[in-house]
């Protein structure tokens, strides 16, 4: 399959803007990286791939970007794709897992997770999954130990099967809005030996087995703006002594969500930033 590159490059903060448009969008790029300059962190690069050949002018529109951001659009040569990009994915390290595909194993000592890069989101390599995963790892450490786990937008399941991996005898639910992630899933759960995850396609809490449900913790690695939308949603879901980890948030927009969450008489750690991202550990007093 050829692939299409569509890279615009200028300076940082609108960059930002249009990372977080472009993996909002339904029908988006098939994959959205954002570098910064080596010698100059205020300026640096958008990169999309695409299956076919973008319209990079609709697409500088669509990012919200002006002519000074330079557009360079080319073909990439043929491979097999997947299994390159695999093969060039070293194992994720985030406190005690370790998130690794086919072609590799996890260092020694480590509770091994194992993802293939696929269409879902979610083989660890990205900031939000990473901080995730290092804020669950914290509490655990701290001696945390839910007996109720939910992971929204769970993409791959990487966040669930973790939770199971980490904590035997907890009730877990995973949802997507995506039925081809939970799908996918389902699939990297039975591989990891994960059982009785409960995986099911749901918009953020419109489903039935969410209905008047309190979890321990609750997984959000989803963007902004859901985040923000769905805090009254995340807070009923939650009882005293519950945690929430919320990732999918640039750096930037890390006063917004929390604004969302303190309102509601939650309290807030943040976490990070990794490569511009922020966690947030949200717990109910
Ligand atoms: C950033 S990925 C996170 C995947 C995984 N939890 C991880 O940490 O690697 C966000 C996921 O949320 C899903 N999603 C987006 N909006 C959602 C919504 N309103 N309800 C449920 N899932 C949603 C997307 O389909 C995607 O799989």
């Amino acid at each position: 399959m050829t692939l299409w590159k569509l890279v615009f490059s200028g300076p940082m903060a609108p960059l930002y803007a249009a990372t977080e448009t472009m993996m909002a969008l339904e029908d988006g790029p098939l994959s959205v990286s954002l570098f910064e300059q080596p010698d100059d962190e205020t300026s640096g690069w958008l990169e999309l791939l695409y299956a076919e050949e973008p319209d990079a002018e609709a697409m500088r529109e669509t990012c919200g970007l002006d002519a000074s951001y330079a557009a360079e659009c080319q073909p990439l040569p043929e491979e097999d794709w997947v299994k390159l990009s695999q093969s060039g994915l070293p194992p994720v390290i985030a406190g005690r897992f370790a998130l690794h595909g086919s072609h590799d194993e996890a260092p020694d000592g480590k509770t091994a997770i194992l993802i293939e890069a696929g269409p879902a989101f979610g083989t660890g390599h990205h900031g939000t999954t990473r901080g995730c995963l290092l804020a669950f790892d914290g509490l655990l450490e701290a001696g945390f130990a839910p007996a109720s786990v939910l992971d929204v937008g769970t993409g791959t399941g990487a966040l669930a099967i973790a939770a199971r991996l980490a904590v035997p005898h907890a009730r877990i639910l995973a949802s997507d809005i995506d039925p081809e992630a939970v799908e996918e899933s389902e699939r990297n759960a039975e591989k990891n030996g994960a059982t009785n995850i409960v995986f099911f396609a749901a918009d953020g809490f419109d489903h039935v087995r969410l209905v008047a449900k309190q979890f321990d913790l609750v997984f959000a690695n989803i963007l902004a703006r859901p985040l923000i939308e769905l805090a009254p949603a995340i807070d009923r879901a939650m009882h005293k002594g519950s945690v929430a980890i919320l990732s999918g948030l640039l750096e930037t927009q890390a006063d917004e969500v929390s604004a969302a969450y303190l309102a509601l008489g939650l309290h807030i750690e943040r976490q990070g930033p990794l490569d511009g991202w922020s966690t947030l550990v949200v717990r109910k007093a």
